[in-house]
């Protein structure tokens, strides 16, 4: 599918190298790898995987992991050979405005806000949830007032108020995490090696222990018969769980922002995109089985539906209170990864002057974008404060395949302008593989829209105020065109 060019080391385009000379080259392909799986497993699988089978598909929510997951591979090689061709921070948002000029990269800049900021900020309203009811476990009640959303409801219309202030853990949660971002990225990484380590170790144990008490009777009928309305199980139920649960594989593309803090990006970078991917790809179908084998699917849309299904099982209630611990710290690792994703892409797009230049300083000892961190940090502790998970997960999921779609695009847009350019990495059969990609996430995307129209209507109103920021400030600032990748590249 995919082949590496030994020979294509060489010849690294001189002028892209040298405009980052101040961020920190501290990670490898492990580190890579760590950061990928941190920025996927997390609130996907610990909780939408329960209520994707419970609404929409049943069992068969095992076929929408799969679909999800192979748009997602075709994605995920279509970022690697751009980030092969390409040793540059930002992400979808770098490779669009080296395709499609500045009003596209603008336009997926600005949705990449949606899939690092908004999303740091849902999932850590997510993890609030999961830390309180473990602080309840050992005795301690945190006021319901001070840990949840003052608003609910995932439709515009239904939008209430719910007597609560504010969410303060979730707010705690990205001020300590920004913190940590701030002081370095090797200190960070690290960091989020030992969150990585200790959500995967979870995962593996309750995949282990959980197989032997699958019961196949669990997963029949396989594909319940549609009830009706659309996504209502039956076909359009398998479609519109996987436009759900595509969010459980948000994080691997995070991997592709890291460029300038990669010590061998063109190698490495492809090596971290497909084996975080890979890795988690695997995991999410083992652990979906063990989710559905072991508990009626009717019963999972529930808060915490992995620890919940193993709850049913007595030989197995030791693994409960590691399974919130294992939420908890996967939880934690994606809000720390997607800060930090966010406060790359704000320093690109700062650097080639769509934001003030403020997001892209360095600071001198840390060698880190201090300031965009630090402001990246306050915006998601406040939508983190003010909006819980389910209101922000799908609009989260829209403006990533918008960004994934633009990729997919984008690296056919280069197979004709410079078929000749350097690619470390190259797809083999890209005219089937990134139109197929492409396709797969446009059909996500349009189930999300039939599922939750309100989702549509906030993606108009969020691409409104990015059009106005644009014509405002980033169209007097910005080059219409930069990182043009030509046949000598
Ligand atoms: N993939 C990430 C999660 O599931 C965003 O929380």
């Amino acid at each position: 599918m995919a082949e590496f060019d030994e020979a294509a080391e060489l010849e690294l385009p001189d002028p892209i190298v040298a405009s980052e000379a101040h961020l920190h080259r501290a990670l490898g392909p492990f580190s890579l790898i760590m950061i990928g799986i941190g920025c996927i497993i997390g609130s996907g699988i610990f909780v939408i995987t329960g209520h994707a089978a419970a609404e929409h598909a049943g069992p068969a929510v095992l076929v929408s992991f799969v679909i999800a997951g192979i748009g997602c591979l075709f994605a995920g090689l279509c970022y690697a050979e751009f980030a092969s061709m390409i040793p540059e921070s930002g992400s979808s948002y770098t490779y669009a405005y080296a395709t499609m000029g500045r009003f596209m990269a603008w336009f997926i800049g600005w949705n990449m806000v949606l899939e690092y900021g908004v999303s740091a900020a849902g999932v850590a309203a997510g993890w609030s949830g999961y830390f309180v009811s473990l602080l309840h476990d050992i005795g301690l009640d945190f006021p319901a007032a001070f840990a949840n959303a003052p608003v609910a409801g995932t439709g515009l219309h239904a939008l209430h108020a719910t007597g609560a202030f504010m969410n303060v853990p979730a707010v705690a949660l990205v001020v300590g995490l920004t913190v940590f971002l701030v002081i370095g990225v090797r200190e960070s990484a690290n960091f989020n090696g030992l969150m990585v380590l200790i959500k995967t170790g979870i995962v593996l144990l309750v995949i282990l222990f959980g197989l032997p008490f699958v019961h196949l009777q669990n997963l029949t009928p396989f594909i319940p018969p549609n009830e009706g309305p659309w996504g209502k199980f039956g076909i359009s139920g398998i479609l519109a769980a996987s436009g759900n649960i595509f969010f459980a594989y948000i994080g691997f593309e995070a991997v592709s922002v890291a460029a300038q803090e990669a010590k061998n990006p063109r190698r490495d970078l492809p090596i971290g995109i497909l084996g975080s991917l890979g890795i988690c790809t695997v995991l999410y179908i083992l652990m979906t089985i063990v989710l559905l084998g072991v508990a009626d699917w009717r019963t999972l849309d529930v808060e915490n539906p992995v620890s919940f299904a193993v709850s049913k099982i007595a030989p197995l209630h030791w693994l409960v209170a590691p399974i919130d611990v294992g939420a908890v710290v996967g939880l934690a690792s994606v809000v720390f990864v997607s800060l930090y994703g966010q406060s790359r892409v704000f320093y690109c797009m700062a650097r080639d002057g769509f934001l003030p230049r403020m997001f892209s300083a360095v600071h001198k000892q840390f060698r880190t974008p201090h300031y965009g961190t630090i402001i990246t940090g306050v915006l998601a502790a406040v939508l983190a404060a003010a909006f819980p998970l389910d209101i922000l997960a799908e609009l989260v999921s829209v403006g990533t395949l918008l960004a994934f779609i633009a990729v997919c695009g984008g690296i056919l847009i280069l197979r004709v302008t410079a078929p000749r350019a350097t690619r470390r990495f190259r797809i083999r059969y890209v005219w089937l593989i990134a139109p197929a990609g492409l396709l797969i996430c446009t059909l996500m995307m349009v189930s999300l829209f039939v599922s939750s129209p309100d989702t549509l209507s906030r993606l108009i109103v969020w691409t409104g105020v990015g059009l106005v920021i644009y014509f405002v400030y980033g169209v007097w600032h910005a080059a219409p065109s930069k990182w043009k990748v030509s046949n000598e590249s």
